[in-house]
């Protein structure tokens, strides 16, 4: 039987994109995208959608309101479909058992107790959230444990593999679509229907199947070597800054060994995002879980490593201010953990931030995509010494970077936004205190030309 209907619990960073793409790319088949936030679905259903990605809205335009719906009739859009994405936050564990590493699954376990409550008919689940290994498990246990009777469930796991920023086209191109099932005649059936979706526009060559618990470890593993890469190469920008060597040219002469690649080998500020802290936790929670300390261990470091590089960061911005910015006006250019995203989780600018605020700073700050909402969300969020009542008189949100920097002592460039390679530095540099500063968290900027300017330039992995 081809699927006709699609239903997708949470219309996130995940299930938006994904889902308006599968809508795309199967004009017959009725994608329906469902969220507990009303505000949310509204937001889909406007001319402003919720998250900002480049090329979705030409996409969601083209399909809303023909095969692709947002909704917040849950019950209905899950009696109608055949087959359920779960595409739900999975934070990590803020309490309890596992607090600070396992991941958080309450969302899709609510997913799975609303899909067990509604359904009439037989589902193929599909795991689509980043889950711990296993999780797929325990939705079926949560679904086989209430399940009505003459309702069948296939779960598979399909994990999501876009990067924000470039979600569409990670979408439209993918360089392979994961899905693990069982082993069985039903499971097999299940892991074609959902390969026939993706062969619309993804060649069959690259769907590739597996079992359920690979598919699930295999997100982990992706993610979690990535983010080695970054760390790697973040842990040799502090020998590069010791000796004098430049990082980005020995990134450029490892990348060229092909065994190696280029990609995912600019050295910065340290990564951010939902996935890579969040997945690399999950992994070491999972090998301390299966009593192998020395794995937990290895990749506890590349988290360890992303910690002392954003230490590493804002440790030489006080040092360079004269030990102290207790007074002084700094200048945050970008707030979102990437650019082309108006997403902060994990951002590194949240870590740059507090420790300026908490060194008694002013912080000024601009982002072209995040909301002031979210910056000052963000804040109150994260630990920061001083009592709010305090602190937030000593932050402002900018709309445009020439009045953010005006009257600053120094610029630290935490996301790598296009738009800040291009500036007038010189008119920004005749409005700020001297000596000022520019600290690049993203070596992005040309140095040279800023130093001739006047600026003091500081950088990673190279000194100027
Ligand atoms: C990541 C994975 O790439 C994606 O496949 C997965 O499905 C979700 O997690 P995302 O978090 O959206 O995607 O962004 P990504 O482009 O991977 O960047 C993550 C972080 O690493 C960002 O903060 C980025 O700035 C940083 N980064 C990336 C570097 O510091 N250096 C690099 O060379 C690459
Ligand atoms: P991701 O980056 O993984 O997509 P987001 O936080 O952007 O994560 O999106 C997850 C969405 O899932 C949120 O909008 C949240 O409201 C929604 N959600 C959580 N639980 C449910 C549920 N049981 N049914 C429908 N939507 C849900």
């Amino acid at each position: 039987m081809p699927i006709k209907n699609i239903c997708c619990l949470g219309a996130g960073y995940v299930g938006g994109p994904t889902c308006s793409v599968i809508a795309l790319k199967c004009p017959e088949i009725k994608v329906t995208v469902v969220d507990l936030s009303k505000d949310r679905i509204a937001q889909w259903n406007s001319d402003k959608l919720p998250i900002y990605e480049p090329g979705l809205d030409d996409v969601v335009k083209s399909c809303r309101g023909k095969n692709l719906f947002f909704s917040s009739d849950i019950t209905s859009a899950i009696l109608e479909a055949d087959l359920i994405f779960i595409s739900v936050n999975t934070p990590t564990k803020a309490f309890g058992n596992g607090k600070g590493r396992a991941a958080d699954l309450k969302y899709v376990e609510g997913a799975a107790r609303i899909i067990a409550d509604v359904s009439k008919s037989d589902k193929i689940v599909v795991e689509k959230s980043t889950v711990p290994v296993r999780a797929a498990e325990s939705i079926s246990n949560i679904l086989i444990a209430n399940q009505r009777p003459g309702v069948a469930y296939q779960i598979l796991s399909n994990p999501e593999f876009l990067a924000e920023g470039s979600a569409i086209n990670d979408l439209l191109y993918a360089d392979r679509v994961l899905i693990g099932g069982e082993d069985t005649p039903a499971g097999r059936a299940a892991i074609e229907e959902l390969s026939s979706v993706y062969q619309h526009w993804i060649p069959k060559t690259n769907i590739v199947t597996m079992n359920t618990w690979s598919s699930e470890l295999s997100k982990l593993a992706a993610n979690a070597m990535l983010a080695q890469r970054i760390s790697s190469i973040n842990s040799l920008s502090a020998v590069c800054e010791a000796t004098g060597a430049d990082v980005s040219e020995v990134a450029r002469a490892v990348g060229l060994d092909s065994r190696i690649g280029s990609k995912f080998l600019q050295a910065s500020v340290g990564f951010g995002g939902s996935c890579f802290q969040k997945d690399i936790l999950n992994l070491v929670y999972i090998c301390e879980s299966l009593n192998l300390p020395e794995v937990a261990k290895y990749w506890q470091q590349v988290i360890d490593i992303n910690e002392y590089q954003k230490t590493r960061f804002t440790t030489k911005i006080i040092e360079s201010c004269f030990n102290t910015l207790s007074g002084k006006n700094i200048c945050i250019f970008g707030f979102a953990f990437k650019k082309n995203t108006g997403d902060t989780r994990e951002s590194p600018s949240i870590f740059v931030a507090k420790t300026l605020l908490d060194e008694g700073a002013s912080i000024r700050i601009y982002d072209p995509k995040v909301e002031q909402n979210q910056i000052y969300e963000d804040l109150a969020n994260s630990v920061i010494c001083t009592p709010p009542e305090e602190w937030r008189p000593r932050v402002s949100v900018h709309s445009d970077p020439y009045s953010c920097s005006e009257g600053c002592h120094a610029i630290v460039i935490c996301t790598e936004w296009d738009e800040f390679i291009n500036l007038d530095y010189q008119k920004i540099y005749s409005e700020m205190m001297k000596p000022a500063y520019v600290f690049d968290g993203r070596k992005i900027v040309d140095h040279q030309a800023l130093l001739k300017i006047g600026f003091h330039v500081q950088t990673i992995g190279m000194r100027l």
